[in-house]
């Protein structure tokens, strides 16, 4: 294929001629201007769809060998420890995810699976992100992680919500009919929550419902205009359309103090509750957690209606942490020892040391993100000293960690 020559400027399939600044691609017989290569492309699309919906026994062999939910969920209980009940949730959602896409309504009268996008909440380091992460691992549909902080409302500065689908065309390697199967996850997605009639000084709220309102076209199912950004294979195209219609999304965010307006409502509620003998358990509200709750917070009704699942994450306590210490497949006590390994030492924590790490953690309140901070600071002189002595063995025990700790403290203090 070449691009037009002078006199040689007729499009085989429309009969026009094509101005000299205007696409034509030549091939061995003939040549294809853009609009006909553009038609072409409909109809292929059409064709493609039509195939993809009449069942072969190929597909129902692959969805017979498709992860079960239990199957799922023990890849994630690999990376992310302890939130079962969240785990739960989202292997559920997965499954069917592949189900619905496996098993599309073929004839006008069968029964159309809905997809259930997802909400995720949970306080600030207790392994949303991490969940994200484990799920795009081991799925072999497209998947893109999305920040919800750096989206504006079309025509401010910052990307416009579109780009998360740019993402997932790219985590697809451009192939649309492949996007438009994948699954998206919008990180931080209460940043975007609109700000309370408290604030009256905002007069436009340009990262917040504007956001939101740019959301919901993707959610509810539509063809959207993606900006391909440089894809590779569609340099004459500004645009690819993509329908949002098969791609589940699973948005998570901390919702910091919802707990609150959970327990505002629940006593407001506790008379019913009382009747029908069921106790509150306070320390855990979050598992009372509603939609409503969600538009109390800032999510517009609309948004909230388009993520029918609400599930949350725990707050780790001093078990779960000691367990992220030590267990997954790159626990942090793992790494240490691998990074001493390295240098022919072998390194080694005590309990006692795990607990006070764990302790001074739970101190910080920043989940198990704080962990990392606090090992980082016992660990760092040893670090400094010991590769490149005749060191063999280093045990770190409370007292060497409790020396470090507060001196990095009353460093940081000086
Ligand atoms: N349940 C968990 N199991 C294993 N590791 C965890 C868990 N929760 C958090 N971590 C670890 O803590 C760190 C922070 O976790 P992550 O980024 O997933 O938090 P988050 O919930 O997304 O927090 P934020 O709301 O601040 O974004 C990561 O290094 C992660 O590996
Ligand atoms: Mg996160």
């Amino acid at each position: 294929m070449a691009k037009s020559k002078k006199n040689d400027n007729i499009c085989t399939f429309c009969g026009e001629a094509i101005p000299d600044n205007s696409l034509l691609i030549h091939g061995q017989d003939g040549a294809i201007c853009e609009n006909c290569a553009d038609a072409v492309e409909d109809i292929l699309r059409d064709w493609n769809m039509n195939r993809s919906t009449r069942k072969t026994d190929k597909q129902v062999k692959r969805v017979e060998k498709l992860l079960k939910p239990h199957e799922i969920k023990a890849h994630l209980d690999q990376y992310v420890i302890g939130q079962d009940e969240a785990k739960r949730v989202i292997s559920v959602a997965v499954y069917n995810h592949y189900k619905r896409l496996s098993h599309p309504p073929v004839l006008p009268d069968d029964v159309e699976i809905e997809k259930s996008n997802i909400i995720l909440v949970g306080e600030t380091g207790t392994g949303k992100t991490l969940m994200a992460r484990a799920i795009a691992k081991m799925l072999d549909v497209p998947f893109c992680i999305a920040d919800a902080t750096v989206f504006t409302e079309a025509g401010y500065v910052g990307e416009d919500v579109e780009s998360i689908l740019t993402r997932l065309l790219q985590a697809a390697d451009y192939n649309v009919q492949k996007a438009e199967k994948g699954i998206v996850f919008i990180d931080e997605i209460d940043k975007v929550a609109r700000k309370g009639a408290d604030n009256p000084s905002i007069t436009r709220d340009v990262s917040g419902e504007g956001v939101q309102q740019s959301l919901l076209k993707l959610l509810e199912g539509s063809m959207v205009n993606v900006p391909p950004q440089g894809g590779r294979k569609h340099p004459e195209q500004r645009f690819l359309e993509v329908n949002t219609q098969n791609i589940l999304f699973i948005a998570s965010g901390a919702f910091n103090s919802i707990d609150k307006i959970v327990a505002e409502r629940m006593n407001t509620n506790v008379i019913g509750y009382n009747k029908k003998n069921r106790q509150l358990d306070k320390n855990n509200m979050m598992q009372y957690l509603t939609t409503q709750d969600l538009k109390q917070f800032g999510l517009i009704p609309e948004l909230c209606g388009r993520f029918p699942v609400i599930t949350y994450m725990n707050k780790l306590d001093h078990e779960a942490l000691k367990r992220i210490l030590l267990e997954p497949k790159n626990a942090l006590i793992k790494q240490y020892e691998r990074l001493f390994e390295i240098d022919g030492i072998q390194l080694k924590f005590t309990d006692e040391t795990l607990d006070y790490i764990v302790e001074k953690a739970m101190e910080l309140n920043l989940g198990a993100r704080g962990l990392r901070s606090i090992i980082e600071k016992i660990m760092n002189s040893a670090m400094f000293e010991f590769p490149g002595s005749n060191k063999k063995k280093v045990v770190i025990d409370l007292d060497y960690a409790k020396d470090q700790f507060e001196h990095s403290i009353y460093s940081f203090l000086d």
